[in-house]
């Protein structure tokens, strides 16, 4: 290793194939846009290089790049090329934001697979001795399709990457694709690119004419094959959007077994890249988990379960077909099946929410149980506390939000609605079917249900009056 290296990562171009309204960059691929990936493996490979820097070439689409970049990587150095003539075009335009640096590392915004294991082997290929001064990511892909090709001499050495465009029919047949990355001496890079013309199929200025140039001036080009050709998919069109975020799932799906999970049917769950588990942590089938989400050791999600920006305790039972969003869920409690966790839910441990019971900024404390067709929104709920079936918390007045607090061991009968704000306090017991609209103190019996009227014979008898209706009539 040695001195500072600057990335340029490229992502001024139009991405035409992909038809679409939003930069080609900020498609999403594992959950994350594609340039979030290779944001990653540039800041992976410069980790611990001081003096180097990661610079950003912004075209179009920039007004919604730039503002994302400043959320997701602050760090970079933005340049802007306008209009985007061609992928060398845009090295140029980050020339003058190299910094310090000696080499430099060209990754393109759309090869979300790359990873920095592989830029270091790139950059180790450089060598002052031999007079290598590029050196360039090559893949075999059983159809090279769009891509450069790579052209070799007589005796197998670099010769210059030929665009597919360009290519004449024997050439269209080389099965040696340009990643479209490379490691560059600093030096080799300001003394080719001004030499650049637009003199071909698509009029743009080619950074891989670079490479070309430098072999014609005696400076050694070395082309790297990667060991898995899938690590430098670029994305070009949806299709292939789809194929790489396959395949960064699948790389999730390994991570989370590596990780000590066991994922029943892996190739039916959807895991973003980031999530984690812990060992034993069991995943069903047709399982989502999206997200910052983490699954703590032990912990099983059942099947159809949907699971968003949330945090799973260890040991935690979550039974088949929830949706799960942006809530904490304790150690140990159960969950489901069809339960439904909205943002801000945080159930402690041992919580038990069973089905058709909704939550949304619920804060349920260790041991309380919410079984059954519930819906508790805003309100916080008291270690042990049981809340029966059918029970609403009336959060919402037509105009504004109120909060129902519920305290520790209280008995909440079936059927109740509490409609805030309102307070019970610790061991109170409300009565079924009740409407509470004023705090009830602790330990205190609250009911609200207008008296029973019960009537001797009264149901015999008006089943007698119905049928005698029935008969008249007919
Ligand atoms: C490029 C390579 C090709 C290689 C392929 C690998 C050239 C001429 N061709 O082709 O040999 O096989 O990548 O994926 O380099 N960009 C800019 N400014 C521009 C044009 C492009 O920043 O003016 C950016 C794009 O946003 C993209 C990257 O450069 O991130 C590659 O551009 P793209 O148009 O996709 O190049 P390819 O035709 O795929
Ligand atoms: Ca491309």
């Amino acid at each position: 290793m040695s001195g500072p290296v600057t990335v340029v990562l490229l992502a001024a171009g139009r991405g035409v194939r992909m038809k679409s309204a939003r930069p080609k960059v900020l498609h999403e691929a594992a959950g994350r846009p594609l340039i979030d990936h290779a944001v990653a493996a540039a800041r992976a490979f410069l980790a611990g290089r001081p003096g180097s820097r990661l610079v950003v070439v912004a075209g179009a689409g920039r007004e919604e790049l730039i503002p994302h970049l400043a959320r997701t990587a602050p760090e970079a150095v933005v340049v802007v090329q306008d209009p985007p003539r061609g992928t060398g075009d845009a090295v140029r335009a980050a020339v003058p934001a190299l910094g310090d640096a000696g080499r430099v590392v060209v990754l393109a915004g759309d090869v979300p697979l790359l990873t920095a294991e592989t830029l270091v082997r790139l950059e180790g290929a450089l060598d002052v001795d031999t007079g290598a001064g590029v050196a360039v990511l090559t893949a075999c892909h059983a159809d090279a399709g769009a891509y450069g090709r790579v052209v070799r001499d007589g005796k197998g050495r670099f010769a210059r990457i030929v665009e597919a465009k360009d290519a004449t029919p024997e050439e269209l047949s080389i099965g040696e694709i340009n990643s479209g990355i490379y490691a560059f001496e600093r030096t080799v890079l300001e003394r080719e690119l001004p030499r650049l013309t637009d003199d071909n199929a698509q009029g743009e200025f080619y950074l891989t004419d670079v490479l070309g140039l430098a072999v014609a001036d005696g400076i050694g080009v070395v082309a790297i094959p990667v060991e898995e050709a899938s690590e430098v998919l670029g994305v070009n069109s949806r299709a292939e959007l789809a194929e790489v975020d396959a395949l960064l799932r699948r790389r999730a799906a390994r991570a989370a077994m590596a990780a000590g999970a066991t994922l029943i049917r892996p190739e039916t769950i959807t895991l973003d890249e980031g999530v984690t588990f812990g060992p034993d942590a069991v995943v069903e089938p047709f399982v989502t988990i999206t997200g910052a989400s983490s699954v703590g050791p032990g912990s099983r999600i059942g099947q159809g379960c949907v699971v968003v920006s949330s945090t799973i305790g260890a040991n935690v039972t979550v039974r088949p077909y929830c949706v799960i969003e942006n809530a904490v869920v304790g150690d140990g409690a159960v969950v489901g099946p069809f339960a439904r966790l909205r943002e801000g839910t945080v159930l402690g441990p041992e919580v038990h929410v069973g089905n058709f019971v909704e939550t949304k900024k619920a804060l349920l404390a260790r041991g309380a149980k919410a079984n059954h067709l519930t819906y508790l929104g805003d309100c916080s709920v008291g270690e042990k506390t049981n809340v029966g079936a059918g029970v609403i918390t009336c959060n919402y007045d037509g105009f504004g939000k109120h909060h129902t607090g519920i305290g520790a061991g209280v008995f909440v009968g079936s059927d109740v609605q509490l409609v805030a704000p309102v307070t019970i306090g610790d061991g109170a017991v409300i009565g079924a079917g009740s409407t509470i609209t004023k705090d009830v103190p602790a330990q205190a019996l609250a009911t609200s249900r207008v008296p029973q009227k019960t009537v001797e014979g009264g149901g015999a008898r008006y089943r007698e009056r119905k049928v005698a209706e029935k008969s008249k009539k007919e």
